[in-house]
């Protein structure tokens, strides 16, 4: 090069340089960024602590947790993007997470898996002409624990006009109620099996939907149970073993709904999963009685108990608490005698449960096997017994039971012998001390809930340990959680929904899947604000629980149903998923980079199908009939919409939105 033309080239570069600047990513503002736990923390880890990774530390950056994605804005005038990337160190060697730089919908560079203790990664990318990029991390494939990810000295150099970050998706996506309106017709819905212990109380609300009032009729009820032709109650007991097909009818002005309910008097009850309200993703620590009273009322003046809807639950926080100041949570732990006794909040525990039962609806419970619960509030460690003969005289038709505080080594002065005979079938399989240990404290409850003369559904939380799936029925649990709490996020709701693959050979009729409760609708662990799932990750959400024969306990504020909501709720079609009587949840079927196919068999033959799209684009998702085991021509009903789709002789593919779900039934 000559020397005129180095020093043109000078002048240009000078130039150029005179017009470039450069913008920290956390600069932007985080505006609707998404992710999976806590906040973005600008030039600080989510921890609040220093940025570092692989032990070097950043002065900025941005500080974010799996699964995250912020959108920013180009507006084509950036030159280049600089960052160094990397697991924070506050988690030591734990977490794992991918990073992933998308340019106008197209991926750009992906960091690979970056695990906890490994040195950050360099990134280096052009944004030449680009309008929109995305920076996401994911969880890797395997949840979101420790999933602690940052953007260290993450910069855009841009010439003309400053990035600026794009709302997210939450607020690009319409909110589009998919549900027809419940008819003004009759409709009977929800579970067609139930169970009842011989001897033990029988309650079962008719579910039905249409103009009120309605008036039911049914015949063919075992002896001992009598209906309530205005409500559609059916109580009573039933002495004797046996199965009833009772024929059911609902009248309204309109017209007349028939259907069917069969009623196993045997040893078995929750024949179909459960279905209702919990306490905890809304109030948390701040429930009191009036709260679940109003809860139990939303139930029913939202028309959800129409549709199946049946148990409402107390989370923690009835019990008295260890050392709050709160005086609301202050008061003697036991009477005299040692049995429980509530906090000031929930005065009249009988008067409560009566109410609920009067509406129609169950009442459940929570403890834990330790001494305290995980809030630190009164739990049932050397006082099963006691406390499961008070929930049964409280009415109590559901335990959720923790784990919180337990300790095997701790010393039981249990007076009243423990039916200990399922330990006995665990030991001589030789499963190892540890795990032992852990079911011994479910067993123990299992046999004081036997002892009582009331149907308790009994339901284990203690996140999945020792897979509790392989052992939750032969310890007596009717549900059990599989993983640990969920939060209102796709990486959460997504990582454990889709997580769950290989459980459903473990769950059917008396004894389910738990993979925590819903969050659709206004959740906040006693800080309430509207699910932050985007309208698609809501009908996946629900869609996925239904296939996987979960427990479906709604975890918003029911006093704060929007009509969104409602229409995720009370699809009878979606729900008929869920309840069908032949109990088989879904399991995948098929995998392709990010789209899925979930499927189950039905009771009638059909299978329920979800097409699931988990990637940040919508995509076509394909399932073929020879994948579902059939041949043939079958037809194909969008379950959401309720609408017939058409005959296929050999599959059927559909457009799936960004981490959203076709729900089909193929027949
Ligand atoms: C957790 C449980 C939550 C909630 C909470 C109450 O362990 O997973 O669902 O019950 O305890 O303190």
């Amino acid at each position: 090069m000559n020397r005129y033309l180095s020093f043109l080239c000078l002048v240009a570069a000078g130039a150029f340089a005179a017009n470039a600047e450069t913008i920290s990513i956390a600069e932007l503002g985080f505006g609707d960024m998404m992710q999976g736990y806590g906040q973005p923390q600008r030039d600080h880890s989510v921890d609040k602590a220093k940025l570092s990774v692989g032990g070097e530390q950043f002065e900025h950056g941005l500080g974010t947790h799996a699964e995250s994605s912020m959108q920013i804005d180009l507006h084509g005038t950036a030159d280049r993007f600089t960052a160094k990337v990397g697991v924070d160190g506050e988690v030591h060697e734990r977490g794992s997470v991918e990073f992933i730089m998308v340019a106008d919908g197209k991926e750009v560079w992906r960091s690979g898996v970056m695990k906890g203790k490994q040195p950050a990664k360099a990134v280096d990318v052009s944004l030449k002409d680009v309008k929109q990029l995305d920076l996401e991390v994911t969880d890797a494939g395997d949840g979101i624990d420790f999933d602690h990810a940052d953007w260290c000295d993450a910069k855009i150099e841009f010439h003309a006009q400053k990035p600026s970050t794009t709302p997210g998706a939450v607020q690009k996506e319409e909110y589009i109620r998919l549900t027809p309106p419940t008819p003004r017709e009759p409709r009977i819905n929800g579970a067609q099996i139930t169970g009842v212990r011989p001897g033990h109380p029988f309650l079962f609300k008719i579910a039905a939907s249409g103009e009120k009032p309605i008036q039911f009729a049914a015949s063919g009820l075992p002896d001992g149970l009598h209906l309530d032709e205005n409500s559609g109650i059916i109580s009573g007991t039933v002495s004797a073993r046996g199965e009833h097909v009772a024929s059911l009818r609902a009248k309204n002005s309109l017209g007349t709904a028939r259907g069917e309910l069969k009623i196993v008097v045997g040893d078995k009850i929750a024949l179909t999963p459960p279905m209702g309200w919990n306490s905890w993703n809304c109030f948390a620590a701040a429930v009191t009685a009036d709260r679940v009273k109003s809860a139990a009322d939303a139930m029913v003046k939202s028309g959800l108990i129409d549709h199946g809807w049946q148990y409402i639950n107390i989370d923690d926080f009835w019990e008295c608490h260890r050392d709050s100041k709160d005086p609301t949570l202050q008061g003697p732990h036991r009477d005299a005698d040692g049995k429980i006794l509530t906090n000031p909040r929930f005065k009249d525990m009988k008067g409560l449960v009566d109410y609920i039962h009067g509406l129609g609806l169950k009442a459940g419970l929570y403890s834990s096997p330790g001494p305290w619960t995980c809030g630190g509030c009164v739990a049932s460690f050397d006082h099963e017994e006691l406390d499961a003969a008070q929930y049964a005289e409280w009415g109590f038709d559901y335990l959720k039971y923790d784990w919180c505080s337990y300790n095997p080594s701790l010393e039981s002065k249990r007076t009243r012998p423990v039916d200990f005979s399922p330990m006995k079938k665990f030991e001589s399989a030789g499963k190892p001390k540890g795990l032992l240990d852990q079911i011994r404290p479910y067993v123990v409850m299992r046999s004081a809930l036997n002892h009582q003369n009331r149907d308790i559904l009994f339901s284990f939380c203690q996140y999945g340990m020792g897979n509790v799936w392989e052992w939750g029925e032969e310890a007596g649990g009717n549900c059990w959680r599989t993983t640990g709490d969920i939060t209102d996020t796709w990486g959460s709701m997504a990582g454990i929904g889709f997580g769950q693959n290989g459980h459903e050979k473990f769950a059917g009729p008396g004894h389910w899947n738990d993979p925590d409760m819903l969050v659709v609708g206004k959740v906040g662990w006693g800080n309430l604000h509207p699910t932050k799932l985007t309208p698609s990750e809501q009908y996946t959400h629900i869609s996925l629980w239904c296939l996987l024969s979960s427990a479906l306990l709604i975890g918003c504020d029911m006093t704060q149903l929007d009509d969104f909501t409602l229409g995720l709720l009370e699809n009878d079609e979606v729900i008929a998923v869920n309840q069908d009587p032949l109990g088989r949840p879904a399991g995948r079927i098929s995998q392709n980079g990010s789209v899925e196919v979930w499927a189950r068999d039905l009771a009638d033959g059909s299978k329920a199908v979800g097409l699931f799209n988990r990637g940040r684009k919508a995509s076509e998702v394909k399932v073929s009939w020879t994948e579902l085991g059939l041949t043939g021509k079958h037809s194909v009903r969008d379950l959401w919409r309720q609408r017939d789709i058409g005959d296929s002789s050999d599959g059927y593919a559909a457009e799936v939105a960004r981490h959203g779900v076709v729900l089909i039934r193929v027949k």
